[in-house]
Parts: structure tokens; sequence; C-alpha cells
């Protein structure tokens, strides 16, 4: 028998992910939430999920479909929601899949209790956990991952990871982002608790999502960061946005000792002049770099065919039958399919997710504390860690 799955937040991005979930192979029934009705009206009509939907499978709210028989949440909702969404979730017996990150709100302290929370909450209970961190599964960090486990690289040294995205992108302007976020019923609520924030001093950060470029090195290197020293650009006083959004600091920079003696640079900058997301590993014996294999300075050029890990041929097929080549390599450097099939099997084999709350906790922590130092003119400062995840 396969496993049943609910769809929490079928917005811009859930969306994205809907013929993925409902395709694979081992989904046998998919139920629909959204505080928005047209939202899951938009799938509900859908010819190709007649067959795994019902129509007493729609539900208006989180309580409700908390309260259903399925095994499994999908919650991709705003990012102010995610942690106590997925533990709700997962103390009414469900295995939770939350969109990226762990939570992101304008108080540190508060994004590290919520990840201690998550922790004990998984522990206890002993549902599984995954973040569907993207980055993870672009085809150099698989492709690295794979040459790490091998010791290919030898003794890690350095790792680089960024994640450049102006607030102006012209190829994906944030502000727009941000305020179709606002344009629901949960959207609407945000902008009421934001003032709360405000009220009690609070503040936001790039630092405070940081998921995109920490990701990277740490999976490779399988280390975690321990200490920090960062610096960060003011935000521009006469921008309302950044204002309204708490953001002292625009552009962070930040240099972490890790677990394994290396080092790491992660850039999370939002007001600037390039639109990147990448990472970089250097090590004694060969280095990665910008789609090039570095083995005693020999490069080797690699495409990202070469670089992907292989799907199992009978969830590649449903996933191209469902939505084409643009669904199996469209969402994010082609992504989206690994992340559900990762979530799906770990679901199904009753195993620890690849990216589980432990290793989640790895990719925020470092980020809240790097914007701590930056807010101390580069104080070196420890960085919590909750340990490997059981097995
Ligand atoms: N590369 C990435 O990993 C990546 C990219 C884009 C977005 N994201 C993440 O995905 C999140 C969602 O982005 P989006 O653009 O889809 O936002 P969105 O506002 O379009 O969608 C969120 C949806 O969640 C619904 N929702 C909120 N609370 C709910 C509840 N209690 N019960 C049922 N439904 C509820 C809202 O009604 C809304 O439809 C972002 O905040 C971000 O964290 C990650």
């Amino acid at each position: 028998m396969g496993i049943s799955l609910g769809l929490v937040g079928l917005g811009e991005f859930g969306s994205a992910f809907a013929e993925l979930f409902r395709s694979h192979p081992l989904v046998d029934r998919i139920a629909l939430c959204d505080r928005e009705p047209d939202r899951i009206a938009r799938f509900a009509n859908r010819a190709s999920f007649q067959s795994k939907f019902h129509s007493r499978d729609a539900y208006e709210s989180l309580d409700d479909i908390c309260k259903s028989d399925l095994d499994a949440l999908v919650i991709i909702t705003q990012h102010w929601l995610h942690a106590p969404q997925c533990i709700q979730a997962m103390e009414h017996g469900k295995h939770v899949y939350s969109a990226v990150p762990i939570i992101t709100v304008p108080d540190g302290e508060e994004i590290l209790e919520w990840c201690d929370r998550l922790i004990e909450t998984c522990r206890r209970t002993g549902q599984r956990y995954m973040l569907g961190e993207t980055t993870y599964y672009h085809a150099d960090a698989m492709y690295c991952r794979r040459r790490a486990a091998a010791g290919d690289f030898g003794q890690f040294i350095y790792a680089e990871g960024e994640y450049l995205h102006s607030f102006d992108s012209p190829a994906c302007d944030l502000r727009v982002v941000y305020n179709h976020r606002l344009a629901s019923r949960a959207g609407q609520e945000w902008a009421q608790k934001l003032e709360e924030y405000r009220v009690r001093g609070g503040e936001d950060s790039p630092m405070h999502y940081p998921t995109h470029s920490t990701s990277g090195p740490i999976s490779v290197m399988g280390a975690h960061a321990v200490k920090v020293s960062a610096f960060g650009t003011p935000s521009q006083s006469d921008d309302p946005f950044l204002s309204d959004k708490l953001y002292p600091l625009s552009n962070i920079t930040a240099l972490f000792q890790m677990s394994n003696g290396a080092s790491m640079r992660i850039c999370e900058h939002r007001h600037c002049s390039i639109i990147r997301e990448t990472f970089r590993v250097y090590g004694t014996d060969a280095s990665y770099e910008n789609g090039v294999w570095y083995e005693k300075e020999r490069p080797t050029r690699l495409t990202e065919e070469e670089m992907r890990d292989p799907l199992p041929e009978e969830v590649r097929k449903a996933f191209l039958e469902a939505g084409g080549e643009s669904l199996l390599y469209g969402g994010h450097g082609g992504s989206h399919p690994y992340l559900v099939h990762e979530f799906i099997s770990a679901v199904a084999e009753d195993r620890m997710p690849a990216i589980n709350a432990w290793e989640a906790v790895r990719y925020m922590a470092p980020g809240v504390i790097a914007h701590r130092s930056a807010r101390r003119d580069g104080e070196i400062l420890p960085i919590p860690d909750w340990g490997d995840a059981p097995e």
C-alpha cells in the first residue's frame, strides 16, 4: 500500500510541487489544503488529480487536516509559519515536509527556540521531518557529495556559499514576491504580527533565510559551523520596504570555523548587483568550483547531466508523464523531483530523510549567529549545535 499525503499551502511555490507529489508512484491518496478556497479548486478540478483526490479530502485549515488520517503533510506556507505548523502536524502523528527555511521571523533568539522545539518534537514523537532545501539537490551538490563520500577531496580546507539576490532584482523582484505573500488571509495576519515585533525591537536579516548558501558547503563537507565572525552593510535608511521589514543590514558576509577544521565563507546579500546562488569547495586533493572539478590542478568541466544522481526509472517516468521535461528539470536547478522523491521514500521506508531536522538546524543556526556577530562589529561567537541525527 502507498502513502497518503496532504498538501498544505497551494500558493505560488506549493503549486509547483502539486503534480510531483500527486504523480509519485508511492502516493495513492492526496488531500488539498489552503485557507484560500480558490487555490484548492485549481487542483481539485484538474483531470490529473481525479484518481488520487476525493472531494472529502479538501481542507481549509491546518487544524482540520491535522485531524485527518493522512500519513504525511507537505507544508509550503509562508516562511514565518513553518516551524509551529510542522510541530503541530507532528504532534498529530503526521510526517512532515517543510518548505525552507525552518522559520524566518524578525527575532534570532526565537528562531533558535524553534530549532530547539523542532528537534525535541522529532525526538519525542518519532515522526519524520524533512526540510525542502532546493540547493541540496542542485546537480553540483549531488556530485560533490558523491565525491566527498569517496574521499576524493582529501582534507577539506575551505568552502564558500553565496545567495546574492537583490530586493530589486529585475529577474525576480523580492518586493513583488513579498507583497504576494501578504495577499492572503495568512498574509494579512502577518502584517499585524510584524507590528508586535517592531514594538519589542525585533530585527530581521538576510541571514535569517540562509539555507540556500549554507546547505551546499555543509552537506558536502559533512561538517557543521562552530564559530563565526561577520560584517554587514547597513540598509538604506530611506527605503521604507526595508525599515518595514525590520532589516538593519541588507548584506552580510560571514566567516565560519567548521567542525572539520576547514573555514567557510557565506554571503547573504539583498542589496546587490548580481543574482547568484552557488557554492565552491576546496580540498587538499581536489576542489570544485563553478561546474569544474580540479584534481592536481587539472580541470574537468562537467555537465549537469553528469553531476546529477539518477532517479529511479519508474519515478522519472511518472514525473515526465505528469509534466514533461519542464516539471522534471524546471524547478530550482532541477531539485524539485529529488526533494519529492526523497521525502516520499523516507516515509515509505520508515527512515530518516536526508535533510532531517538535525541537518536542517545546521543550515539555520549559523545564519542567526552571523547576524548577531555582524551587529556586534564582527565579535567571534559560538554556534549552537544539536548533534547528529539519531539512526
Ligand atoms: N527555493 C526555495 O526553496 C523557495 C522558493 C520559493 C518559496 N519558498 C518558500 O515557500 C514559501 C511559500 O511561498 P509562496 O510564494 O508559495 O507563498 P504564497 O503566499 O503564494 O503561498 C502560501 C500559501 O499558504 C497558505 N496558508 C498559510 N497558512 C495556512 C494554513 N494555516 N492552512 C492552510 N493554508 C495556509 C496561504 O493561504 C497561501 O496560499 C515561502 O515563504 C518560502 O518559505 C522556497
